[in-house]
Formats: structure tokens, sequence, C-alpha cells
């Protein structure tokens, strides 16, 4: 069994006014490795959050199921939940006033989920919080105000909080939607960094395609389904020359991605043909149907 295992979630919301029920996540399937750098990769309100959200035990699906180092997490309730949430998650947010306390110092804001978390002594806390800052490359901030610091210092000093309380994973939602390329890359090297040394597992989701070349696992997510992957195409490699490669579900769907549609000409329909070994997919114009 993998170290998270997410089985077919279905997440409906309520539409407040209509009443009518929208599909945010459309049986999600995804499994990570205990270590494993993750990131999910897709647009706009393809269901990015509502799955971290999910994983995080913040909200709760329709249908299907979550378990993570083997207990079903997505039946957790009341303490058990909080409890679930406090010491085995870590999140990182997109925006550094959703992941830090605005008039509290770095190294007192790492200092937070401890003290609610009751998982270390009063002495332990104060030391961890300022090794993690280290470890974020803060040491010379740590007491510094989140308005003191940069936007790639306030979110480095988000990840050590996200590690406070030494979580089994780390959910990041587009923790780098806010900063220029440059802070980008030295964040996702951070990550890297950490999960080598930590062994912590993170799971990112972003629309950075950038991030496919740079985790250990990619994935895409589309329509509130995962569609397919990012592989390595030499394994020696792992990091560079990834290719895509797509996911044809129990019933034999498959999502053709929408730039080899529009180059390929394909509309509503196709037809699949077998030619030297080979299935080939061929565009019919819905004109031709007509005849
Ligand atoms: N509380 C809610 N009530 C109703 N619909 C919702 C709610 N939250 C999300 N949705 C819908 O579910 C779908 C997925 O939303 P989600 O926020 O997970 O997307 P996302 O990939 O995180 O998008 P973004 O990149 O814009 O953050 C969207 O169509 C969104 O409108
Ligand atoms: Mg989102």
């Amino acid at each position: 069994m993998a170290f998270l295992e997410c089985n077919d979630l279905i997440k409906l919301y309520t539409d407040e006014q209509s009443k009518i029920q929208v599909p945010a996540l459309r049986g999600v399937e995804l499994t990570a490795n205990e270590g494993d750098l993750v990131s999910i990769i897709g647009p706009s309100g393809s269901g990015k959050s509502t799955l971290i959200n999910l994983i995080g035990g913040i909200d709760k699906p329709s249908s299907g199921e979550i378990i993570l180092d083997g207990n079903i997490i997505t039946t957790l309730k009341g303490r058990e939940l909080t409890k679930y949430r406090r010491n085995r998650i870590g999140f990182l947010y997109q925006l550094p006033e959703r992941n830090l306390i605005w008039n509290l110092s770095a190294l007192k804001n790492v200092i937070v989920p401890m003290r609610l978390s009751g998982k270390w002594s009063h002495n332990i806390q104060k030391k961890r919080a300022a090794e993690l800052l280290k470890d974020v490359g803060l040491d010379q901030r740590k007491n510094h105000k989140p308005h003191q610091l940069s936007g790639g210092e306030a979110q480095r000093a988000g990840i050590a909080v996200a590690l406070a309380n030494d979580p089994d994973i780390i959910l990041a939602d587009e923790p780098t939607g806010e900063l220029d390329s440059v802070t980008t890359f030295k964040i996702i090297d951070y990550f890297k960094q950490l999960n080598k040394t930590l062994g912590k597992t993170f799971i990112v989701v972003t629309h950075d395609h950038r991030f496919a070349n740079m985790t250990t696992k990619a994935m895409r997510i589309m329509d509130g389904r995962i569609i397919g992957l990012h592989r390595a195409i030499d394994p020696r490699k792992s990091f560079l020359d990834r290719e895509e490669v797509l996911f044809v579900d129990d019933h034999g769907n498959l999502r053709i991605p929408i730039n080899i549609r529009n180059e390929a000409g394909i509309k509503n329909h196709v037809q699949i043909e077998m030619r030297d070994g080979f299935a080939t997919i061929i565009p019919v114009r819905g004109d031709e149907l007509d005849e």
C-alpha cells in the first residue's frame, strides 16, 4: 500500500442559488510514496485546491477514500481530525498572510503551531523553531516580522511554519503564485532540499508547468480528474527530459490535450484504427456525420 492513496475521490459542491450540484473532483486516483515530491499541475478551476483540502482534512469528499500511512482519514471527526490536521499535515498557501501571523516575528510564527499541538516542551519549541528557520535560510531574519521579509523570505518562513510539528506531508497550494521566476526556482530548490534532508513528502498543486521537470512525480489535473503524468524519458536524468503519459481509465476514457486536438483538427468525433500495430486516432468532421 502506498503512503498516500486517494481512491476515486468525488467532490460535489452545491450552488447556493440554483441548488444544483457542481462537480469539482470527478474520480481522482492518486498515490504517493513516503519522501515523494509530487506536483499536480492544472489550470484554474481544475480542482487543485479542492483536492489539497480533502487530503488536509479541511473538507470531506462526497465519495471516495483517502488513506495516509494505513489510516483512513476521510472518516476522521472531532478531536481526531484536529489532531490529524495539526500533527500530520503542514500547509503552505499562496499568500504569505495566510501562512503567517502578521504581528509576530518569524520565530514566534513557527512556535505557534507547536504551542497548539502541545507536542514539544517549551525549551524545545524555541530551539526547534530556530533550527527550522535556519533550514530555510532565514537564520539572520528570525526576529523579523512578515512585513519586513521579501515575498520569497515570507514563503520560506511559511515552509518553516508548515514543518513546525514534524508533519508527514506538506501540502502546498500554489506556493509560488505570487513570486517572480528567480524566487520561484529558489523555493522549489528549498522543497527539493528539505524533501531530501528531512525525507518529507511534499504535494504541490500549481498551474506552473515548470514544476513538471523539478519534482519527482508530476501529474496533470483537468476538470477534476488526474489525466496524466510526466515521466522521465531517461530515469538516470529523472528531472530532465520529461514526456507526458496520458491515463486511460477503467472504462477506456482518455483525455486528449487541447494542443493536440487543435493541431490535429479533432473536434467531437474521431475514429480509432489499428495501423502497423499502433492505434491511430483520426479526426472526423461533424459535417461528415450528417451526410
Ligand atoms: N465552495 C465552493 N462552492 C461551489 N463551487 C466551488 C467551491 N469551491 C470550488 N468550487 C468549484 O469547484 C471547481 C474547482 O475549484 P478549485 O478551487 O478546486 O480549483 P483550482 O484548481 O484550485 O483553481 P485555482 O487555480 O483558480 O485556484 C471550480 O469549478 C470551482 O468553481
Ligand atoms: Mg486553487
